[in-house]
């Protein structure tokens, strides 16, 4: 179905770089319309997904917001347009830190960031889905949602299973309404995020743990996220799609 996307607009959050930027090029490969780049500090970095977005023959625009505060996340609904594909994909840990030295002021910022920017989003663009009797969301939950995380990621995990229970309850009140929300789970992607938060040794020890001999790619993910928005998918509701190269199968 070539055209299946075409005159659709999406709004990638956190596109600036991996799995988001990876999406949003992905989407705009597809025949979506026009893409949307969210980025929050690396707005060069939305800049270049933006450039890719447009040599790949769609249009699109950048947009910048903190989403780990609800200032920010009511400034990037400010300047929506509607949307018909949502993909809530930022997200990160923040800083890794145990139970005895966890602030209050971090447990809000991991929560906003990772489940209440997706769950406020998603309200803010329902309603002109729900006019139109279509959409599709798109959200990132995570391999940590299953497995309790890594060291000093115990509440980013709990952010996680809260997106894929959210990703449940969603799909049921949305399906009626022509509406699907599905997410996906990655295990362990070799790219910024874990440069940022983990050691050579720790994603040494995830591929020792990976079937498939390595860990992912923003590709990787990317791929089934355009999956998950595209028709091929049209009877799949409510699902967390792990992505992980067979080192969990829950
Ligand atoms: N990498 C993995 O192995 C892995 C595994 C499981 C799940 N995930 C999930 O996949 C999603 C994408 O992660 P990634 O691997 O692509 O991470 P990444 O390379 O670190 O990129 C994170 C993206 O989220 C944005 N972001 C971070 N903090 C933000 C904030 N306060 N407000 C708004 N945007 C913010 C960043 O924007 P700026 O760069 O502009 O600041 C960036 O675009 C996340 O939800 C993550 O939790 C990743």
């Amino acid at each position: 179905m070539p055209d299946e996307f075409s005159g659709k607009t999406a709004l990638v959050t956190g596109a600036s770089r991996g799995i988001g930027a990876a999406t949003a090029v992905a989407l705009a490969r597809r025949g979506v319309a026009r893409v949307l780049v969210h980025y929050n500090r690396h707005r060069e970095g939305a800049l270049e997904t933006l450039e890719a977005v447009r040599a790949a023959g769609a249009d699109g625009e950048v947009m910048g917001a903190n989403l780990a505060a609800l200032a920010g996340i009511e400034a990037l609904l400010a300047q929506l347009p509607e949307i018909d594909i949502l993909i809530n994909n930022a997200g990160s840990l923040v800083r890794r830190a145990r139970l005895l030295e966890f602030t209050s002021e971090l447990y809000d910022e991991v929560m906003t960031l990772n489940v209440k920017s997706a769950w406020t989003i998603t309200q803010a663009v329902a309603p002109a889905m729900i006019r139109k009797g279509s959409g599709v969301v798109v959200n990132l939950s995570s391999i940590a949602a299953r497995n309790g995380g890594g060291p000093g990621a115990t509440i980013y995990a709990a952010a996680k299973a809260a997106v894929m229970t959210i990703t449940k309850g969603l799909a049921k009140e949305l399906a009626p309404l022509g509406i699907r929300v599905n997410a996906v789970s990655p295990g362990t992607v070799d790219n910024d995020f874990h440069r940022e938060f983990s050691t050579r040794q720790i994603l040494d020890n995830a591929m020792a743990m990976t079937p498939a001999g390595r860990l992912g790619t923003n590709e990787d993910i990317a791929d089934v996220i355009v999956f998950l928005c595209s028709e091929a998918a049209r009877y799949l509701h409510g699902q967390t799609l792990e992505i992980n190269g067979g080192m969990l199968a829950p």
